[in-house]
């Protein structure tokens, strides 16, 4: 597939690096098609995140999520998905490798700074999720 969807989180955004990982992701090759600003409500982030719900973190996982603004969008590049999470790095950004965005600005496992799609049928579900049509170009 050639399109992924991303969420640069709240501990990303409050820390100011919004700038700095759009500019990773579009030098990496990547052409945003849809963007947006904008908080999730405990709501949003329960259904984005369900597949976690029976998981002991889940409780922290909503907090964090909605605790403050995210920037959302859909990417697109030849293999997308593979390529975004090689970018992002392991989810645990103590095993990230160098250079990649959560090396470089996150945390810890828990507040990652930013999001990639696993697969290409959830990243049209995760799309989908936050953009209409007429909102993606
Ligand atoms: P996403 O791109 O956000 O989906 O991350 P991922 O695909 O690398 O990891 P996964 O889908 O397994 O987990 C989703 C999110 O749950 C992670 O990005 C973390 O924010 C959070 N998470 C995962 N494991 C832990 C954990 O052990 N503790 C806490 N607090 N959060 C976790
Ligand atoms: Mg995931």
């Amino acid at each position: 597939g050639n399109r992924t969807f991303t969420m640069i989180k709240p501990d990303a955004v409050e820390n100011g690096h919004i700038g700095a990982i759009l500019e990773k992701i579009t030098a990496a090759g990547f052409k945003i098609v849809a963007m947006k600003y904008t908080q999730l409500s405990r709501r949003d982030a329960g259904e984005f995140y369900a597949i976690h719900k029976e998981r002991p973190f889940f409780g922290e996982l909503v907090e964090f999520m909605t605790r403050g603004p995210i920037v959302a969008a859909i990417l697109e590049k030849d293999n997308a998905v593979d390529d975004f999470r090689a970018l992002i790095g392991a989810t645990n950004p103590a095993e990230a490798a160098e250079g990649t965005i959560r090396k470089l600005y996150a945390a810890s496992i828990g507040e990652n700074a930013v999001h990639g799609s696993d697969s290409d049928e959830n990243a049209a579900i995760e799309g989908a999720f936050h953009f209409s049509g007429r909102e993606v170009y």
